[in-house]
């Protein structure tokens, strides 16, 4: 299953989707066709790829269960839907748009993010703000590895996440998967080779910064 799949695959049943950066329209083409969600709203902050997926909603006849929206983040949103799918950009930009709408956001029943850079900020910043990790799934696609977190805002309890939930996510580093190994094994001769040709002190300081937090994790899988 590829990313898009997967993601779409997550909104199954859903009545209403908001895919907020739908670019090409994929992942509302793909939970329409082939996961039984009943309508899409795709929204874009930018007018060409907007209308890149109207056309390629249009070529696969579902324009009559879409809604084309212009709107930074879900600032021109203003319906009720189950499912909000943020996927394919960086972690502050999801966080801003989040923390920019977040009255209309914590209406979510499901969120789905996909974050593609500065995941543990994205993380830390969820977390402040009472977000639930539903489930976590790291998927391989192509040459490239993806975390998909699925969740919801809960403002009635502050979930109980420390520091290591924070880098390695709570769901991942509780499911072991080995793919999740393989990334951690990976990153740990990654930092261990680059902390032998470190030379100067600022580096080394951060190298063992992320060797200590692996450390961490290994000690509490133990
Ligand atoms: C790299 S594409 C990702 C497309 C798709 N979601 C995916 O996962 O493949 C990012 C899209 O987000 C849009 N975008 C960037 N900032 C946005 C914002 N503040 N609000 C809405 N859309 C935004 C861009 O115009 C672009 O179409």
């Amino acid at each position: 299953m590829d990313r898009i799949e997967l993601i779409a695959s997550l909104a199954k049943d859903a009545n209403s989707l908001v895919d907020c950066g739908c670019d090409h329209g994929y992942t509302a083409i793909k939970a329409l066709k082939s996961y039984n969600v009943s309508h899409c709203y795709l929204l874009d902050i930018n007018e060409g790829p907007l209308n890149n997926a109207r056309n390629n909603v249009a070529k696969e006849n579902l324009s009559d269960r879409c809604d084309f929206i212009l709107s930074d983040g879900l600032k021109n949103f203003n319906e009720e839907a189950d499912v909000l799918v943020i996927a394919g950009m960086g972690g502050l930009l999801i966080s801003n748009i989040i923390l920019n709408d977040y009255e209309k956001v914590i209406k979510f029943k499901k969120i789905i993010i996909d974050a593609h850079s500065e995941i543990e900020k994205l993380r830390a910043n969820l977390i402040s703000k009472y977000f639930v990790f539903d489930n976590e799934i790291l998927i391989q696609d192509g040459k490239h590895n993806y975390v998909i977190i699925e969740g919801h805002f809960d403002l009635s309890k502050r979930m109980k996440y420390d520091l290591l939930d924070m880098k390695f996510g709570p769901v991942l580093r509780q499911n072991q998967t080995p793919l999740f190994k393989e990334i951690i094994r990976t990153k740990k001769k990654h930092f261990t080779e680059c902390l032998k040709k470190a030379t100067d002190e600022t580096s080394k300081s951060k190298l063992k910064i992320e060797l200590a937090y692996i450390q961490m994790l290994e000690g509490t899988n133990k």
